[in-house]
């Protein structure tokens, strides 16, 4: 092919003839993300004035120090989260090796969709589920698969149980005649009307339960079952939540699962943030019960400092992924024993996310994780204690992992966004979650960076903005 209408380093030549140039360039760009991320505490952790940045398609190739200057100049703007001040939201900074997976799933550009065309990287993909359910406490013949979000995950998990239930993979759900009904707390993710959404069972089907403190009650939930079969309704999962968005609540898993399992329904655990609480010996006392899950979620992306995207489901019986949601594609080379990774999640064509996590476990190990998760729960006892100290404010905090949520007492919700504005105008960024009726502002305690100094400073910037 003709390659002279390219620049220079357009792709990296096989025998390495450019290699000196795409060294060079790759210098110029490692360069730029270093003097972003060991810049970060001089950058505010969120920009509210950034600068917009031309989306026009040029008629030539650009040069590369432009195109470099360009992306200088949007990840300046961009959402800041290794900042020290950067207490807002469920996603943390990047772990190192994480971002080296970014880079070698892109270098190496294998797809997950079949064994053929990963054929390393699917086996890494299954063995390391496999190892993550036995630390789950999931029996042998566990495993599962990796989702590009904890939405997607949650979506595989409960079309499993729907067609396990109905049996309705082939034929859909038009022959059913009561309708199938999922139970989850008052204070579950919305992706599980999302699924319900998608699923064709309608976002109705996801049955809001009890929830004193956000955790579901297992004497509300076996009374909420009862009803609705009485009602003629078919319930065919509960969704139990280890770790709430907004406050952080772990469900009393083992009493919910005593519930679920008496009722005959699967049993799913979204612990897409809490799941991390596993690796701690301190901690893990918190998902007791997980063990018993059906199917649990778990996002690495959030507490295990994975680059985004990484999720995953695990299933306590793999063969029940294999029969509840299996789709084979005629078009890929059959790969023997080993069922194609494409055929077992709803999406197809997917990067290799398995070694942005397997590479942040190997350099991490149990200890630094177990390390991480216990800082971050050290630390949001700070800041609750801090708070708790101003009778001026209320809290409102689950106490089971490190959310913690706050606000000026009796203040309208335009004083809460007003002092969200002004804490990180003083570079504090936190959310601020509608919950419950009212606007909060929301601490997610897991940065490595934020620690007593920061603490003390955010308490001065608080203080100074009631
Ligand atoms: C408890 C819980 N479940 C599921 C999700 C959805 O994950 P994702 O945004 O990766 O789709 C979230 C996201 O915050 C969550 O907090």
């Amino acid at each position: 092919m003709d390659r002279s209408a390219l620049p220079e380093t357009a792709f990296l030549a096989p025998d390495g003839a450019n290699r000196a140039a795409v060294e060079a360039l790759f210098a110029q760009a490692s360069n730029l993300l270093l003097d972003l991320a060991g810049g970060a505490a001089a950058r505010p952790p969120l920009r509210l004035d950034g600068r917009f940045v031309d989306a026009e398609i040029p008629q030539r190739p650009r040069p590369e120090g432009e195109i470099l200057g360009g992306l200088r100049e949007l990840l300046e703007d961009a959402m800041n989260p290794a900042h020290p001040g950067y207490i807002g939201h469920m996603d943390s900074l990047p772990s190192t090796f994480s971002v080296i997976g970014a880079m070698a799933a892109a270098a190496a550009n294998n797809n997950l969709l079949s064994l053929e065309m990963s054929p390393s990287l699917s086996r890494l993909e299954v063995a390391l589920m496999r190892q993550l359910a036995k630390l789950f406490g999931l029996p042998a013949g566990a495993g599962g698969v990796m989702a590009s979000g904890g939405s997607l995950a949650n979506l595989l998990a409960l079309g499993v149980a729907r067609n396990r239930a109905f049996d309705v993979a082939e034929s859909g759900l038009c022959g059913q005649s009561a309708a199938p009904l999922l139970f989850a707390s008052e204070a579950a993710h919305g992706s599980l009307q999302k699924a319900a959404m998608v699923l064709g069972l309608g976002r109705a089907a996801v049955v809001a339960v009890k929830s004193p403190r956000d955790r579901l009650c297992p004497r509300a939930l076996a009374v909420a079952i009862a009803a609705a079969r009485d009602d003629g309704k078919a319930p065919f999962a509960v969704v139990a939540t280890a770790g709430t968005t907004v406050t952080g609540a772990i469900d009393p898993l083992a009493e919910i699962a005593a519930v679920a399992g008496e009722a005959g329904l699967w049993l799913h655990v979204d612990a897409a943030y809490g799941g991390a609480l596993i690796f701690s010996r301190r901690e893990r006392h918190r998902l007791a019960g997980i063990d018993l899950a059906d199917s649990v979620t778990f996002n690495p992306q959030k507490w295990l400092y994975v680059a985004k995207s990484c999720a995953l489901c695990l299933f306590r019986r793999r063969d029940d992924l294999e029969q509840g949601f299996r789709s084979p594609q005629p078009y890929m080379a059959d790969a023997g024993g080993f069922t194609n990774l494409g055929e077992l999640g709803p999406q197809g064509t997917r990067s290799a996310e398995v070694l942005k996590l397997w590479l942040t476990l190997q350099h991490f190990g149990h200890s630094g994780i177990a390390a991480l998760v216990e800082g971050g729960q050290d630390l949001a006892a700070r800041f609750r204690d801090g708070l708790a100290r101003r009778p001026t404010v209320e809290i409102c905090d689950a106490g089971d992992s490190n959310l913690v949520c706050f606000r000026p007492r009796d203040a309208a919700d335009s004083v809460v966004a007003s002092l969200q504005a002004e804490l990180l105008r003083r570079g504090f960024f936190l959310s601020q979650p509608p919950y419950r009726g009212r606007r909060w502002l929301r601490i997610v305690a897991l940065n490595p960076y934020c620690a007593a100094a920061e603490v003390a400073a955010f308490f001065a910037a608080l203080d100074a903005s009631l």
